[in-house]
């Protein structure tokens, strides 16, 4: 939770740079997050939040500077590597399959495999998927009674919830989450600040993307403010209210 310290970070980011053709998106982006620390990223519309994070993931390659995770200095070819590399993204669009059950969809893209009676692939091992999908999710504290329901079932909130709950699975270090409480109710939000928390106490660290500014406030440890592309505040939380996080975000505090 401290920033002052002397573990390695889990991601440090270097003197990014990225631009879209003449769009300079990131200029000279650089901060360390560690395990067991939520990091809001705020900033307006176009400020480079999912420019960000999808240079990050590896969905973006930077014009230059350097990607740091666990201490080792990491080139992306593409998001399966970042993956690979204990770094988990939920973009705004959940990515869950609606027609699959919950079950699957935890284990979707890493299917467990029992072998066969004729040997190699085998069958998709679906009782032990469901077992070890409940589990996961109840390490987060997400209890749903089911797991072989199809997502379509499951609420707004129940949906985002078995989202998250599987980045924690999978994530060895770093958590991405593009407005994950955007369009939930109150509950429902409540519910994934909840998950979010938990991931936290699980020793991730989580990057948390937000234009809802109370669940900003109520949930990170430290606010990294974005404008134009570039790092203009990073502080604890507890240096920041509504309203100066506001004037932060638009540049009017100045
Ligand atoms: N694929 C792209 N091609 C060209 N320009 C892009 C592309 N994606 C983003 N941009 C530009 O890069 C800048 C940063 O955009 P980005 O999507 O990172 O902002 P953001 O902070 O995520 O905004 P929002 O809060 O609206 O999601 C903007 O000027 C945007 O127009
Ligand atoms: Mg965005």
């Amino acid at each position: 939770m401290t920033t002052t310290e002397t573990r390695t970070p889990v991601l440090e980011l270097r003197h990014l740079n990225l631009h879209y053709g003449s769009v300079e998106a990131l200029h000279d982006v650089s901060f360390s997050a560690y395990g067991g620390e939520v990091i809001g990223l705020v900033g307006d519309n176009g400020a480079g939040k999912s420019s960000l994070i999808k240079t990050v993931s590896g969905v973006n390659t930077p014009d230059s500077g350097e990607i740091y995770v666990d201490g080792q200095l990491r080139h992306w070819r593409s998001p399966h590597d970042s993956m690979m590399a204990g770094i988990e993204t939920l973009y705004q669009d959940s990515g869950l399959a609606p027609d699959l059950s919950i079950g699957a969809n935890i284990f979707l893209g890493r299917e467990r495999r029992r072998r066969g009676l004729l040997g190699r692939l085998g069958f998709l091992d679906q009782r032990a998927m469901e077992r070890e999908a409940l589990e996961q999710l109840a390490r987060v504290g997400i209890t749903i009674p089911e797991t072989q329901r199809t997502v379509s079932e499951l609420s707004g909130g129940q949906r985002q919830a078995v989202a998250i709950g599987r980045a924690i699975a999978w994530a060895k270090h770093v958590i991405i989450l593009d407005e994950p409480t955007n369009h939930l109710g109150a509950r429902q939000s409540a519910e994934v600040l909840k998950v979010i928390t938990s991931a936290r106490a699980h020793g991730l660290c989580v990057l948390f993307i937000s234009h809802t500014l109370p669940h900003v406030l109520e949930v990170t440890d430290r606010i990294i403010v974005l404008r134009l592309g570039r790092v203009v505040r990073d502080a604890p939380t507890s240096q920041f209210t509504v309203e100066s996080l506001l004037a932060a975000i638009t540049g009017l505090s100045e």
